[in-house]
């Protein structure tokens, strides 16, 4: 590799790698004083965020406070948060909130004018704040709005950021984050992104089971990559399986917001039986790991292929008032949800670990921050507590902006990045081996490292994993980069990631449950996995002169 004569370089104070809520709004948050350059693998709108139904949670009433809904979250994250994560969070809410209101968020009201407040799994107190059941829509279209009217901040979408740029710091001994290599999607080449600083907002990595609630892109590529740069990665273990997606062969990712049990809706047996009482004492609205759980166990005992979500007793102007969204959805595959139960069944849906991050949202690699679902702050746990998730996006990313801004002016800019060597790869004519291996690599974690685990089935999936890592490593070796194999590689390192980290833990604590550790053990810890090439120990060799 040569030093880049290429016209693809460039140059930015910040580099923000994702588009959700945790990018565009630490975008936002710099823009004054930075520029800024915004990278989404799709269009802005395409990651999670934009398909948040329930809501945001906050302390915004004056019946509830910020010691319940700390304890709630502790309560769900089953002895896992860090509690200065979880107070840090949820001190922060009602600011986060009120930022979201003056950017322009249109939450739902009361006809006195006031904001409605909804509930979900967990809470003690009605503390959602929403905007009728498309919360994620109403949120992000605001914020890409704004960033699309902000001068310092240019925008590139379907730009995939490959790796992470690492260079030895002269001035700290340490190496540093300096940039990215990005697939340019439109022009089929790799181009270098470089910045002072350097934001992962990637998003989740639901998309390493088959059935998923996400969109597309949740590959976990800031996890992968972040790993592959040297970073820790903490409770990856922990996936979270939303209980109520719905049950139709055509209807790909469509959740059921956990707002309707919120608002009364009832889970029932085919056979019209309630069950959840059974399993919990706050029936529809325990946790979500618990709900989950206890419909896969109905599902298996009875051999059946759902259960039932029912609202159909409530009056039907409320539930189309409130649930729009799922009301006309669901209409077009033919169920009247005011008049009949929604069939549905679980799927993956949130990763609850991730990068490690200190509240500013560092990682272990100088110069590069991480934010959104793609870290792990602390403040989920085991399980993460309904709607804390776009809560935590907004409330790391202006923190970790605060950082960037604070420090950018005493950080130097990077030195010129190598090019991308494409020199010795072909076409591929085997794209079948790659559609193969997503779809094997999604099936083996979906049936082995799925809601209910077991020792032996972690075992089949770690080493299948590692036959796909081989196969995804020549394959990258040797043929030219698509985004289907980007993605491959990237979820293949987050499963093993995923898989490690099951295997380690040898009890059932939260989302991982194990029939081969049924108990929980007196001393909770996180998983942490060290990579081989620990940003934080290596002290590198100066090789500035010698390439
Ligand atoms: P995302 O919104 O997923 O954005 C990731 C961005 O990164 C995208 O722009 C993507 O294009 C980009 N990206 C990824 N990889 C790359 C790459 N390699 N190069 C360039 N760009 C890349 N949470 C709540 O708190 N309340 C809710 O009501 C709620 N409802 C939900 C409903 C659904 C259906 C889903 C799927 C999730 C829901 N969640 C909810 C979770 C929440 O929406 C997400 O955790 C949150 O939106 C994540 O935001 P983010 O900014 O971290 O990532
Ligand atoms: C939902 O609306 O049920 C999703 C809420 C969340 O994931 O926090």
């Amino acid at each position: 590799m040569t030093i880049s004569e290429s016209n693809h370089k460039k140059q930015y104070d910040v580099l923000v790698i994702g588009s959700g809520a945790a990018g565009l709004t630490l975008a936002l948050h710099l823009a004054a004083r930075h520029r800024v350059a915004l990278l989404s693998k799709q269009r802005l709108r395409d990651g999670s965020t934009w398909f948040a139904q329930g809501g945001i949670a906050g302390v915004l009433d004056e019946t509830d406070s910020v010691d319940a809904h700390i304890a709630d979250t502790l309560d769900a994250g089953a002895g896992l948060c860090h509690p200065d994560a979880v107070r840090f969070t949820v001190e922060s809410s009602r600011e986060a909130v009120h930022w979201l209101i003056n950017q322009g968020v249109d939450f739902t009201r009361e006809d006195d004018g006031d904001y409605h407040l909804t509930k979900e799994g967990g809470h003690s107190h009605r503390r959602i704040i929403h905007s009728a059941d498309a919360t994620g829509r109403a949120v992000h279209s605001t914020l890409i709005e704004q960033v699309r009217n902000t001068p310092n901040i240019d925008c590139f979408e379907h730009h995939i950021a490959l790796d992470l740029i690492r260079q030895p710091d002269a001035s700290t001994g340490r190496f540093r984050c300096a940039g990215s290599y990005v697939y340019n999607k439109k022009t089929e080449e790799v181009e270098v992104f470089q910045g002072r600083a350097v934001v992962l907002a990637t998003g989740g990595a639901a998309k390493a089971y088959l059935y998923t609630s996400n969109p597309d892109g949740a590959s976990g590529d800031g996890i992968a990559m972040a790993w592959r740069a040297g970073c820790r990665v903490a409770n990856m273990e922990f996936n979270q399986f939303h209980p109520t997606c719905l049950y139709h062969p055509k209807a790909k990712s469509m959740l059921i917001t956990e707002a309707l049990r919120g608002e009364g809706a009832q889970l029932k047996l085919p056979n019209g039986e309630r069950f959840m009482q059974r399993f919990d004492k706050r029936g529809e609205l325990a946790p979500r790991d618990i709900v989950a759980r206890a419909i896969d166990h109905e599902m298996k005992r009875l051999g059946a292929d759902c259960v039932y979500l029912d609202i159909s007793h409530k009056d039907p102007e409320f539930v189309r008032e409130h649930f729009p969204t799922v009301y006309r959805k669901c209409l077009e595959y033919g169920i009247d949800i005011t008049k009949e139960p929604i069939p549905v069944v679980p799927a993956a849906h949130y990763t609850c670990g991730g990068v490690m991050v200190d509240q500013h949202g560092r990682t272990d690699l100088d110069q590069l921050y991480a934010i959104g679902e793609t870290t792990f702050t602390g403040l989920h746990g085991a399980n993460r507590l309904a709607s804390n998730s776009l809560l935590e996006c907004v409330v790391y990313a202006r923190s970790a902006a605060l950082h960037i801004d604070a420090t950018l002016s005493k950080v130097t800019a990077p030195k010129p990045a190598l090019a991308w060597d494409a020199s010795r790869v072909t076409d591929s004519d085997e794209d079948v081996v790659i559609s193969h291996n997503w779809d094997e690599l999604r099936r083996f974690m979906w049936d082995f490292v799925g809601i209910v685990r077991t020792r032996k089935r972690l075992l089949r999936a770690e080493h299948r994993v590692k036959l796909l890592q081989q196969e995804i490593r020549e394959f990258y070796a040797n043929y030219k980069i698509t985004s289907d194999l980007i993605e491959l590689r990237n979820l293949a390192v987050v499963s093993e990631l995923i898989i490690r980290s099951a295997l380690d833990r040898r009890e059932s604590r939260g989302l991982h449950y194990s029939l081969d550790y049924p108990g929980l053990r007196e001393l909770a810890m996180d998983t942490i996995l060290v990579p081989e090439n620990f940003a934080n120990q290596r002290q590198f060799i100066d090789l500035s002169d010698t390439h």
